[in-house]
Formats: C-alpha cells, structure tokens, sequence
C-alpha cells in the first residue's frame, strides 16, 4: 500500500548504536520493534538501566519482543509480522547472524536485512592488523550468506563514529595532561 510506513525490527536495539537506530526509527514514523533478550530479575527498587531503557522504548510506541537467537520458531514467527530488519548486534555476535538469515529465508516475507556493520566497506578494506582483519572477515562472510541467501540488503559503511573512539583512544576520563595529533592537524580525514 502506498505511503504506508514499513515496520522496522532491530537486533541489538538496546546497545551503543542500536538505541539511535531505534529512535530514529520511531522519529521517521516507522512501527518500530526490537528483539532482545530476556532481563534478568533485579529487585523492584534497582531497576537496570537495560529495563528503564525498554520501559522508554516501550513509552514511544516500541514493541518488544524477548527471546535468544536461538529460538528459531520464535524469530521466524516474529519476522512474518514486519518488513525490515536491521542488526546492531555486538562484534562478538556478528557470526550469530547466520541465524537471523535463516529465520528470515525461512519467514520468506523480509524485503531487506541491513546487517550488524557500520564500519570500514568491508570488501574494500585490505591489510588490516589480524584482530581488525577477523572483524572485517566475520562481516564479510555474512555479507556472503546473506547474498546466497537471495535476500534484499543494505550494507551500511559508516567509517568510524569518531565520538565512539575518543573514549577508547583518547581516555577524557583520565585527564591526560598531553594529547598527540599526528601529521599538521589540518587534513579532514584519512581514507586508506
Ligand atoms: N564505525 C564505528 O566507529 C563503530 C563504533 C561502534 C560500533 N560499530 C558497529 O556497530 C555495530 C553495533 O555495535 P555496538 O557497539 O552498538 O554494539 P553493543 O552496544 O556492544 O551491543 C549491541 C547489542 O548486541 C546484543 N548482544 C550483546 N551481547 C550479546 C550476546 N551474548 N548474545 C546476544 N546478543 C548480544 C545486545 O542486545 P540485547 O541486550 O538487546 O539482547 C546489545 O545491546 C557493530 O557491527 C559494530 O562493529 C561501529
């Protein structure tokens, strides 16, 4: 039907990138959903910030669906009832995406999977250090399956979010007395 919103499902929705995907979802009008795993019981008075998190989704209008990855029938049932999906799942989970795109070749009614990537173009990037190298060759190989699979994609090659890095690299939260920028300080960005 046409100018009817398509209903958006996010993995990883509670995470680093996965809460602005979420947002920016609900902000565009799109029915929004977001399939995570279950809590863990808390007492009533120390909610974790994972429930209150959900608790602010579910006040936009989120639907939230819980279940592992694992549970194959759930995924399948929960993915006939939307018609995008996009993974924000954690480098550590990215091989678990096999088992979105088997529910989703198994659901048959998907019109495009955008998965867990955000980073370097993957198929583009060579002589990466091997740790670098085992992140980019996970990627790429769901990017394969989800080729052999047949199923509509968008890969999203977003570089690095320098704000992400400044935590890991600069430590703000330490107060480093000195901070050294490489070359003149003037170039805007370096591709390699
Ligand atoms: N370009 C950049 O600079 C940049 C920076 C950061 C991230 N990224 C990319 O963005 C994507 C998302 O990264 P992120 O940092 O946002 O991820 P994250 O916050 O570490 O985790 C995202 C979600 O993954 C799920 N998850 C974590 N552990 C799990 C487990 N054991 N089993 C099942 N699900 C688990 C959780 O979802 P639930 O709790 O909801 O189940 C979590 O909220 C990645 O592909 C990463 O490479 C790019």
């Amino acid at each position: 039907m046409s100018g009817e919103k398509s209903k958006i499902l996010i993995f990883g929705g509670c995470g680093y990138l996965g809460k602005f995907m979420v947002k920016a979802s609900v902000s565009l009008g799109h029915p929004t959903f977001v399939y995570t795993r279950p809590l863990n019981p808390h007492p009533p008075n120390a909610p974790t910030s994972k429930f209150l998190l959900l608790k602010d989704f579910e006040s936009m209008g989120v639907t939230i669906f819980y279940g592992e990855l694992d549970e194959h029938e759930k995924l399948v049932s929960v993915l006939k009832q939307v018609d995008v999906v996009i993974s924000t799942l954690a480098v550590p989970q990215h091989l678990d995406q096999f088992k979105i795109i088997k529910a989703i070749k198994d659901a048959g009614t998907i019109k495009r999977f955008v998965p867990s990537e955000f980073g370097n173009e993957v198929d583009r990037s060579r002589n990466a250090l091997p740790p670098f190298e085992a992140l980019l060759g996970n990627k790429r190989k769901i990017r394969r399956a989800v080729e052999e699979a047949g199923i509509s994609f968008t890969y999203v090659a977003g570089n690095s979010f320098a704000a992400y890095f400044v935590d890991i690299i600069l430590h703000p939260h330490q107060n480093p007395s000195e901070v050294v920028v490489y070359g003149s300080g003037e170039a805007k960005g370096k591709l390699c």
